[in-house]
């Protein structure tokens, strides 16, 4: 199988690469990324001379190029995006050009082309806030930030073009995730790595916002299920179920570490900010998906990885940039 992945030097798609070349010997992948500030080609250093592999510098919102890279592939998954709430609350447009037109080109080439498959990679936060109960697949869209706007429109046009041309497309909507390769603006690698230099955590509001954590390995096998065995025209929720507050995942980074919590400063809150995700993942389950890593086991393996890997982290790091953040 040849896939195309976009975004694939980013957090989430660098992990995937990974993944599908370690588990199918067979397969070839192209990535295919226009290198912002979130991707990284450290990433992907141990296999950038796999002849399975093929990195290609460009803009999913470019045409030409899109349709260059989209020609004879049997797969094209979607992980490019402008992924950092913060910053869309500070300025969307570069969320709506990426993430809505950028779909838009990618779709027009998937349909030119007739790709057998497409896959958007898409969020929990599509949804919105909810106090109780979890968002079943067939959930109203009440997304909150521009991020999540801009993503929403996305998996709109995706099942636009399903009910139009009958686009092959599948859609996952995943939890928050945490792992390897992180940028060290989200949440958790901002916290540990902060920590590693003894400099204040900024938790937003109260801290009690609450997210379902899931381990990046964990999505990428449930992206792997659903492209395998995933209905198209489908949306599928991906989650591990481990609701926790953003209270909760410092205090076990700050334990972990064994650092005091006088280095918890608390910072006025986001913008609109949602209290709680919580997705219900049985669609995907029906797949024969579920979770691999308990929690713990995953923030170990994740804080040790940052413990071993300033190499990775160091030239990312802002260190007089102090910011808070959910995601
Ligand atoms: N990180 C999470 O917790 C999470 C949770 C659910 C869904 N998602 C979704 O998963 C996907 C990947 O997230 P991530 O955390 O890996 O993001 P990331 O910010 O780490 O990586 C995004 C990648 O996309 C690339 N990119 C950005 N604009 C591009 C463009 N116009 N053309 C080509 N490449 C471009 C970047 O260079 C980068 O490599 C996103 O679509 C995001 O919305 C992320």
């Amino acid at each position: 199988m040849k896939i195309l992945v976009t975004g694939g030097a980013g957090f989430i798609g660098s992990n995937f690469i990974h993944y599908m070349l370690n588990t199918y010997p067979d397969y070839e992948i192209i990535n295919f990324d226009k290198l912002t500030y979130a991707g990284n080609l450290n990433n992907l250093k141990d296999i950038e001379d796999n002849p399975r592999y093929t990195f290609i510098k460009g803009d999913i919102c470019d045409p030409i190029a899109v349709s260059e890279a989209v020609k004879g592939v049997d797969v094209v998954i979607n992980f490019a995006a402008e992924s950092h709430v913060d910053r869309s609350i500070t300025s969307a447009k570069e969320f709506i050009t990426t993430n809505i037109m950028g779909t838009e080109v990618l779709l027009e080439a998937v349909r030119d082309f007739s790709t057998p498959k497409y896959i958007q990679v898409s969020t929990d936060e599509v949804y919105g806030s909810t106090e109780i109960g979890s968002f079943k697949e067939t959930g109203l869209l009440t997304p909150s930030s521009p991020y999540s706007a801009s993503k929403a429109s996305a998996d709109l046009l995706c099942q636009a073009h399903y009910t139009t041309f009958g686009t092959p497309i599948i859609i996952t909507r995943s939890s928050n995730n945490f792992g390897p390769y992180q940028y060290p603006e989200k949440l958790i690698p901002l916290f540990v790595t902060n920590l590693l230099e003894d400099i204040p955590i900024p938790v937003y509001g109260d801290g009690m916002n609450i997210r379902d954590w899931c381990f990046v390995e964990d999505n990428c096998r449930g992206i792997d299920a659903v492209l395998h065995q995933g209905q198209v025209g489908e949306v599928y929720n991906i989650g591990a179920g481990n609701e926790k507050t953003n209270l909760t995942i410092t205090e076990t980074i700050l334990s972990r570490l064994n650092k005091p919590k006088s280095l918890i400063q608390f910072v006025e809150d986001r913008l609109g900010h949602d209290r709680r995700y919580s997705i219900e993942t049985s669609k995907v389950a029906a797949l024969g998906w579920k979770p691999r890593y308990d929690f713990d086991t995953a923030i170990a393996i994740t804080i040790d990885w940052y413990k071993n890997n300033e190499w990775w982290w160091r030239p990312l790091k802002q260190p007089s940039k102090i910011e808070a953040t959910s995601k």
